[in-house]
């Protein structure tokens, strides 16, 4: 599915058509990259998840010291898939709040009202168990705050560009040698039938879908360890996955670094298919 603009956006308070909803010029999230942003992902119309996600954004909110109240936000969600006209459909919602307007300063000004921008966009949630992706490795250069999911990407897109580019879907990212996540996903690897993904802290997003697989990794009595995997343990594993919003839980066919593949698996595993099963089951349950 190609992108597209959504027609109608909500912007601080009010909803509009996107071509005339503007932001000042002097909006800190435009000129600083100050600011967070959420997607939540909603099935046949119902959000999945979403106390998880408004979770993650007040943690947010609370590190960068943005004041924000956000329970009002939940109206406005659901409004998002009516004007979006997306009842019934599959999508995502985009939130992203930063500081809002003031002159230039880097510190945080005494006086500035949060920009809030919430709008709703389709996306397709089926199928992702029936690909398998190509994905490389590249060092993961990004700050050291990473559990903050900030609007400042410039690194997550200068890497996945540089995959993109080389004909990759996604990259596998390591600080020195030991593996964090992906670009805009987490990684998962299983080997002896065990599953293992890096530990929540400051190199890694709490990613929501990363919590949902972990959850039904225990609830099927499959053995799930966090623990940061190297580079090196690459050639040990049976099956990699990525896990996101937007991308599912994802198999992955080769992780390749410097152009020779240190993981290659053409068939999806066993593990990666039993938790792609579960998550449709979880997600699509009430349909
Ligand atoms: N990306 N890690 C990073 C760096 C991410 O940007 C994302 C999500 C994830 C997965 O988190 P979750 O399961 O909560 O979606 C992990 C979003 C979808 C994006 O940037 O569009």
């Amino acid at each position: 599915m190609k992108k597209s603009f959504p027609k109608r956006v909500f912007l601080n308070g009010e909803w509009k058509n996107a071509e005339e909803a503007k932001i000042s010029v002097f909006d800190r999230g435009f000129v600083f990259g100050d600011g967070l942003y959420e997607v939540i992902p909603f099935y046949n119309g119902k959000f999945f998840l979403k106390e998880d996600h408004l979770n993650r954004l007040s943690y947010g909110l609370k590190e960068i010291n943005i004041e924000f109240e956000i329970d009002g936000i939940n109206d406005v969600l659901l409004k998002a898939i009516r004007e979006a006209d997306l009842d019934g459909s599959d999508g995502a919602a985009y939130i992203q709040v930063t500081r809002g307007v003031a002159p230039r300063i880097h510190s945080y000004p005494s006086e500035s009202k949060p920009t809030v921008l919430i709008y709703a966009f389709p996306v397709v949630l089926e199928g992702f168990e029936e690909k398998s992706v190509d994905v490389l490795v590249s060092e993961d250069y990004r700050w050291h705050r990473c559990d903050i999911k900030s609007t400042s990407l410039v690194a997550n897109v200068a890497m996945n560009n540089e995959a993109v580019k080389n004909g990759f879907h996604e990259n596998v990212l390591h600080r020195n040698g030991v593996i964090t996540e992906g670009s805009h996903s987490s990684v998962f690897f299983v080997r002896n039938k065990v599953v293992y993904t890096h530990p929540n802290g400051k190199f890694i997003l709490p990613g929501i879908t990363r919590k949902a697989t972990i959850d039904l990794c225990r609830a099927n009595n499959i053995q799930i360890i966090e623990t940061p995997l190297s580079i090196d343990q690459l050639s040990t594993v049976d099956e990699v996955f990525l896990t996101g919003t937007t991308t599912q839980i994802l198999a992955v066919r080769s992780v390749v670094m410097n152009g020779v593949a240190r993981f290659k698996q053409n068939q999806i595993g066993e593990i990666t298919r039993i938790l792609q099963q579960e998550l449709i089951g979880k997600t699509r349950r009430y349909i």
